[in-house]
Formats: structure tokens, sequence, C-alpha cells
């Protein structure tokens, strides 16, 4: 039997609640079977730690994490700690520092979920957002001077390099060939931005080659918003870069219903390193330690980290789960107008999984 070693790392606000119910499941599927089990390894960074430590992670908290299997991953964020310093001090020093260059982001109505489009069928609305996670807006690269002066001036530099829009184009390219439609959209701003995304457009042209059957199209982000609105059904994969790619997988979680159900992995696709998947919510302070937290975006999170494992059968399972308990509406949270608790929905999952295939199937 094979054992995988999972790190977790709650972090902060509802990623402490989140992340233990995540465990939950993966137990009761690991249960299920006799092919594998898990080993999870808990580690408490985040805000409680730098308030102790005045550090978010150790200093070499990587090498704890390097012969990991996978990361489960909560949320940074503390309102008693600058933003910029718990995400650059936990998730981005954890995606960068093992380049996890591919940001995946799958969005889809799941059952019983009512979406705000009202035009919007369930079916029209499947994508896949491929976010470029290791340069451009969120590089790093800039600086202050004359800090406090009426000439205080500062900058944030997107840094763009051939081999990073290179490996995240195959990547999204390769993703795109995988899915039954065959289709991408390349998000870009070369009208406005003249010199990095036109290499990002050049760079996309010269990948589509070795793409053949993959359709694929270009898209400026400001119109992409509108056409995620007015024509959903036009997209499948997208791929942008870090920032575009943040702020249009906040509106595809919002169109497909909640940000409490919206997974996201960090990858390293050439597995040189753990690949890390989390919520995309956040820490969602005002409603922390209440057991009002949506666990969703976790567990497909956790279908997504089955998936990386090549544990398909098991990622397959979760969601068929996941998908019967979000069909129930005495099983939403209050993002999703309910009343349900965390636990509820936690075992709600469990009770799913723990049913033969053919008794889930007719349920
Ligand atoms: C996300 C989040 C983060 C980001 C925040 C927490 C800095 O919004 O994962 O989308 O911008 O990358
Ligand atoms: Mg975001």
């Amino acid at each position: 039997m094979k054992t995988y070693k999972i790190a977790c790392i709650p972090g902060d606000g509802i990623g402490k609640e989140v992340v233990p119910a995540g465990q939950t499941v993966l137990e009761a599927l690991a249960a299920t079977q006799n092919e594998f089990a898990f080993e999870f390894t808990s580690f408490d960074w985040g805000g409680d730690y730098f308030r102790q430590h005045g550090v978010m992670m150790p200093e070499n908290g990587l090498d704890a994490l390097r012969n990991q299997d996978a990361i489960l991953f909560g949320s940074a964020g503390d309102p008693h700690i600058p933003d910029h310093i718990t995400l650059w001090g936990l998730r981005l020093k954890i995606c960068q520092g093992f380049d996890q260059y591919a940001n995946v982001r799958p969005t889809r109505i799941l059952p019983g979920i009512d979406a705000p489009l009202k035009r919007c069928k369930p079916q029209d609305l499947d994508w896949v957002i491929v976010r470029e996670n290791s340069e451009g807006e969120y590089a790093g690269v800039g600086g202050r001077a004359h800090q406090g002066h009426p000439i205080e001036v500062a900058t944030d530099l997107s840094v763009m390099t051939r081999a990073g829009v290179e490996r995240i184009m195959r990547y999204a390219f390769k993703l795109a060939q995988s899915r039954p439609r065959k289709l991408l959209t390349v998000v870009t701003k070369s009208n406005a931005q003249r010199h990095a995304m036109v290499m990002w457009d050049e760079i996309a042209l010269q990948i589509s080659k070795e793409f053949p059957d993959v359709t694929w199209d270009k898209e400026l982000v400001d119109a992409c918003t509108a056409r995620m609105v007015n024509r959903p059904a036009s997209l499948d994969t997208l791929v942008a870069t870090n920032l575009h790619a943040d702020i249009l997988s906040d509106l595809a979680a919002a169109l497909a219903g909640s940000l409490g159900i919206a997974p996201t992995g960090n990858i390293d696709p050439e597995r040189r390193y753990p690949s890390m998947f989390e919520p995309i919510h956040g820490s969602a302070f005002d409603i922390m330690g209440k057991g009002l937290a949506n666990p969703v975006g976790t567990f497909w999170s956790c279908v997504m980290l089955l998936e990386h494992l090549g544990e398909n059968a098991a990622a397959a399972a979760l969601m068929a789960a996941i998908e019967q308990v979000t069909a129930n509406p005495t099983l939403h949270t209050r993002d999703l107008g309910g009343s349900a608790t965390t636990a509820d929905v936690t075992q709600a999952v469990c009770a799913q999984i723990a049913q033969p295939q053919a008794q889930r199937k007719a349920a």
C-alpha cells in the first residue's frame, strides 16, 4: 500500500477550519480502499506564528516540505499584519520557492448551486483558468525611494521572461488539449502594454504550432470580463498573467455561485517539488471560529490534489460525493444562502464517500 505524505498548512482565519475538514474527507476516502493511505504533517505557520517568532514560517521551512508528496494549504491573511507580509512570508514563499509556476483554477456551476447569471445554464460555464504563478506583476521587483518625502517614488515592475511565458503557454495548451473542447483563450493586454504583453502574444502563437489540434483565440483582459458574463459558453481553458488571472478567477468564482467553492492548485508540472492545493477564498476573519466556512473549496482542492497524485478514481469519487452534497440545499453553508455548518457539510461528504458506488449513483 502506498502512503502519501501530505503537509497541512491551515494558516490563518477559516483556513484553520477548512484544512482539518479536508483531512477528514481524505481520511474517509483512504478508508474505502486498500491501495493508498495518507500521512499528514501539520505546520502551525501563519499570523500566530508571526506574533511569536516575527516571521510567517521558519527560514528553513521549505526544507520541511521538500520531501512531501503534496501540500494542503488553508489561507494566509491576518487583520493585524499587513497583507503583503502575510502573503510574501508564507504563500508566495512556498509558490516561488518551489517554482509552482502553473496555478490552475477550475470553475463550474455545481449541482444545486444558484449562480447569478440567469441566462447561463450550468453546462455553459465550465472553465479552467491557468494563471502564470511565478513572475509577471507578482515578480516582487520594484522599490521605494524618498520615503515620507513629497518626492516619494514607488515601483512594482512586471517581469516576463521568455522561458516563463513559454512554459505556462505550453502547460495551458496541453491542458486545453486534454479537455473535450480543445479550446484555449489567451488573455492579453498587448494593445496597451507594448513590450511584455506583445512578447506574450508572440510566444502564444509560437507554442500554438506544437498543438495543431487546439483551437485558440486571443482576448483582451477587459473584454474578457464582459465575455465571461455575456458569452460564458464561448470559453473553456484560459491562460493569463499572474494579476489578470487573479482578477478573472474571482469573477469566475462569483459567476459560478460562490467564492467558497472555488479550488486551486499551485503546480510544479516538472514535479521537482511538492505542489500545493488550496481554496481561493482567503482567511475570512469575519466568520472565523464560527463553523460557518464552506469547506467545498477545500474539498475540490483535495480532488485536484488526488489527480496530481495520479489517484484519478479517488478524485472522481470525491468529486461525485461533493456534487451529491451541493445538490442538497439543506447542506448549503451561509455563502450559498443556507444554514449548514462546516461540520454538517463535511459529515455529509464523508457519508457519501462511505456509500458503495452503486448506491451513491442512485442517491
Ligand atoms: C489568490 C489571492 C491572492 C493573490 C492574495 C491572497 C494575495 O487573491 O490566490 O487569488 O492575489 O494571489
Ligand atoms: Mg485572488
